[in-house]
């Protein structure tokens, strides 16, 4: 679907934002299950929870702008999900933690970039509540980012090279 403008941009752009969201909501169960490492496991859990709460995050925006949340599926995350499941099924534990936090990571930076062009939306059509919803998930985003690189180069990057 073609944005007329960028309210329509915005809204577009936030439907496909909740899709991945609500995609990764059941991915990150499986992903901690299936990672070896305590730690990675936590930070998995933990984003589940944060995950919740962006996906509330979207639906207060949504009412607020008087829009359905659905009606795109967001194919960059969908894309990166089924990475993920094929990692998953595959290859001994310590590499596989590793390749998981690589997608994870891939996962956040796309998260990254999308939030980041909302607040700029956001800013732009002078939406100032969503703005501070909007903010507070991308910091959220940048934090589990960060946290996903020290566990990789602490933990589970050297245990996959030994
Ligand atoms: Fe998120």
């Amino acid at each position: 679907m073609q944005a007329g403008n960028l309210k329509e941009l915005y809204v577009q752009a936030l439907q496909d934002m909740y899709s991945g969201e609500c995609m990764l909501v059941e991915a990150l169960p499986e992903m901690a299950s299936n990672a070896e490492h305590a730690d990675l496991k936590t930070a998995f859990d933990d984003h589940l929870e944060e995950t919740k709460t962006q996906i509330k995050r979207l639906e207060g925006i949504f009412g607020e702008l008087g829009q359905s949340p659905n009606g795109v599926k967001c194919a960059g995350i969908e894309a990166l999900t089924k990475e993920g499941e094929a990692i998953m099924s595959a290859g001994p534990s310590n590499v596989r933690d590793a390749a998981m936090i690589a997608v994870a990571q891939r996962v956040e930076h796309y998260e990254i970039a999308t939030y980041g062009s909302l607040c700029t939306y956001a800013e732009l059509l002078d939406r100032r509540g969503d703005l501070d919803k909007l903010k507070e998930t991308l910091s959220e985003e940048k934090e589990a980012d960060g946290k996903l690189n020290s566990i990789a180069k602490e933990v589970v990057n050297p245990a996959a090279a030994a």
